[in-house]
């Protein structure tokens, strides 16, 4: 295994009724000015506001409300929650939402604690936040980002067209209710829980030595992910589906599956490169772009793909070729892409730009390339991969 130093920093209240049940404890530590942030009005739909305002409102606090954080958040957006929070003094910030929401509210507690630009910090000069972020809390109302256990957040800044990965306040606490999720449109509850898949994905290939146990406990997770979302498929409501996939998904990101070894997120960049051209939907990308990059990277990884083939898609290797036992399991993702109804293609993406091969010139030229995986890509072969996905 690789060195490591793992902390866990965030207390999860797992269930339904978990917020009823805990927060007014939790909210007892905390000072009387919480920020109540969240997202285009979902919680206002489905009883969530009004069940979390009671509850701030009987534990005594001034709440401010930090409403409209769009999916792929903006810097600008943390800007404008990082100028109320500031203005209003305020003690706790409740992220309620999913990735965005939550990946909003990291930075804002880290951008209203300092007049430096965090972004300028972070993305141009490569340093860390130097004081201590305003806590902040999560109640998570989609799962798939595990963003609620961990203080990396993605932030799209508009300005420079980069789609980009940030570290500042990771949650203090998270709330975990999976009925929450049960309002969610069904193409968002499958993306999300492909996003989770994409996670552990991502990291089991990650360049490494084959008997890690981080890799055991990452084919549970993939497996459980494949499962669940297969129950799913028969009904969409199945509640015990849906507390596997929002633990799955906190599992494949609090840092666990990557403890002493290397990760790969390449797909991750292109997909986040491509949201900052598109503002396209971060799980349906994925499901796009993973098995066009899978095929040009397992023949530098052929042992691993087969494993990933046997251990996570249950496919015999009997009478196979190791390299043939390999496509065999990325043929397995990609029939499952299409048997859960998600995109194959880019241009089944929701996009607000069209998707042309100039575009996709300008992500590839823009995009990360990262040094863990098994294959390191140049540019070139990003551009092949998006072309592939056209
Ligand atoms: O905005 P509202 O009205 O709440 O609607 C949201 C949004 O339209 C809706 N929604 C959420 N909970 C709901 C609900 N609708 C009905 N009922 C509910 N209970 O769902 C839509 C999508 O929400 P969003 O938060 O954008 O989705 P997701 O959780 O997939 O987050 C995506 C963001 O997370 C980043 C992605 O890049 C993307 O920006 N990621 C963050 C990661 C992290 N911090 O660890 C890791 C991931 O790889 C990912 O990159
Ligand atoms: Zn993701």
């Amino acid at each position: 295994m690789e060195n490591f130093v793992y902390e866990y920093p965030t207390k999860v209240y797992f269930g339904k009724g978990a917020a009823g049940q805990h927060l007014p404890g939790i909210l007892a530590d905390y000072g009387p000015n919480v920020l109540l942030a969240y997202g285009g009005g979902s919680i206002k739909r489905n009883g969530v506001y009004e069940e979390l305002t009671g509850i701030l409102q009987a534990a005594g606090k001034t709440v401010t409300e930090f409403a409209g954080i769009m999916s792929n958040p903006t810097w600008a957006k943390v800007q404008e929650g990082a100028r109320l929070a500031r203005e209003r003094k305020i003690d706790l910030i409740l992220a309620v939402g999913g990735g965005s929401v939550v990946d909003c509210c990291k930075i804002v507690a880290a951008q209203a604690v300092t007049d430096e630009d965090l972004w300028d910090l972070e993305m141009v000069r490569h340093k860390m936040p130097a004081k201590a972020p305003i806590p902040l809390g999560a109640v998570v109302t989609a799962s798939g980002t595990g963003a609620e256990m961990n203080g990396g957040a993605v932030i799209t800044n508009e300005e420079v067209k980069i789609k980009g990965g940030m570290f500042a306040a990771a949650p203090r606490f998270a709330v975990l209710d999976p009925a929450y999720t049960l309002t969610l449109p069904r193409m968002q509850v499958l993306s999300g829980a492909f996003d989770t898949l994409s996670h552990a994905m991502e990291t089991y290939f990650g360049r490494s030595d084959r008997d890690n146990v981080s890799d055991e406990v990452a084919e549970a997770v993939m497996r459980s992910t494949v499962t669940n979302m297969r129950t799913l498929l028969k009904d969409i409501n199945d509640y015990t589906a849906r507390s596997n996939l929002m633990w799955t998904s906190a599992m494949a990101e609090n840092g666990i599956l990557k403890v002493g070894r290397l990760t790969d997120f390449e797909c991750h960049q292109i997909e986040h490169q491509l949201g900052a051209y598109t503002d396209c939907n971060h799980g349906q990308g994925l499901a796009v772009i993973h098995p066009a990059y899978y095929r040009h990277i397992y023949k530098s990884a052929v042992p691993k793909f087969a494993r990933f083939a046997r251990n996570v898609w249950g496919i015999d290797p009997a009478g196979k070729t190791e390299e043939e036992a390999a496509q065999a399991g990325i043929l397995a993702l990609e029939a499952f892409i299409l048997e859960c109804g998600l995109p194959t293609k880019l241009s089944q993406l929701r996009s607000r730009a069209e998707i042309t091969p100039a575009l996709l010139r300008q992500v590839a030229d823009s995009c990360n390339l990262l040094p863990n995986g098994y294959k390191q890509l140049t540019r070139d072969e990003v551009y092949d991969i998006l072309m592939e996905c056209l």
